[in-house]
């Protein structure tokens, strides 16, 4: 893998949103309004202080976002969605990308994030699956592709119930 020095690297704002529902669409196709983590985006919306955009040459080629919700009584971050586009896979965008949104979760004392997604992409970055049936999202989902990462020690412990918008 090598990475592409030119990548910038920017919180998301308002600017950058034709892009990223353009690469989203790329991404998941017509059946993305139908998952889980979409409805749960449709209760809340998204955090653009915790959301980053890669960018190369002014054009956006990647983008995670992330929506503060809670999840019976504990408050929790959901990542989703991360997207690189086809060309720019494979160097290291999604990692970057995964980084700096753990670092604003925390920073912004956030104790833990789930997300919706494979264990073989999100697991070597320290998320791990929760228990089973411990989380009811608002459609249909596999249990085995919800995954949390603690933020502080036990940040996981007591996760579980509906996820719902904060507040
Ligand atoms: C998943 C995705 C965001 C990764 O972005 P990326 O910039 O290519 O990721 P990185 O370059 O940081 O990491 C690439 C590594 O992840 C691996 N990888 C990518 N997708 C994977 C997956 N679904 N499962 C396991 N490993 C995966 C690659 O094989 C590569 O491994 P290597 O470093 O050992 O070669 C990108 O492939 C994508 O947009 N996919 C379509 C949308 C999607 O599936 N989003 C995630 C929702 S679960």
């Amino acid at each position: 893998m090598f990475s592409l020095p030119a990548v910038r690297y920017l919180p998301e704002t308002a600017d950058h949103a034709a892009a990223i529902e353009a690469i989203a669409a790329e991404a998941f196709g017509p059946g993305r309004f139908a998952r889980a983590a979409e409805r749960v985006r449709e209760m809340s919306p998204h955090d653009e202080n915790l959301s980053f955009v890669a960018i190369f040459d002014g054009v956006v080629v990647g983008s995670v976002r992330q929506t503060p919700i809670a999840i019976g009584s504990r408050a929790c971050v959901m990542l989703g969605p991360l997207a690189v586009r086809p060309v720019y896979k494979g160097q290291g965008v999604g990692r970057r990308l995964m980084a700096l949104a753990e670092a604003a979760a925390r920073d912004r004392g956030e104790t833990a994030i789930m997300l919706v997604g494979d264990r073989a992409y999100y697991m070597p970055l320290g998320y791990r699956p929760l228990p089973a049936g411990s989380v009811t999202m608002p459609g249909p989902v596999d249990p085995a592709r919800i995954l949390g990462l603690p933020l502080v020690d036990g940040g996981l412990e007591g996760l579980a119930g509906r996820v719902r918008s904060r507040g």
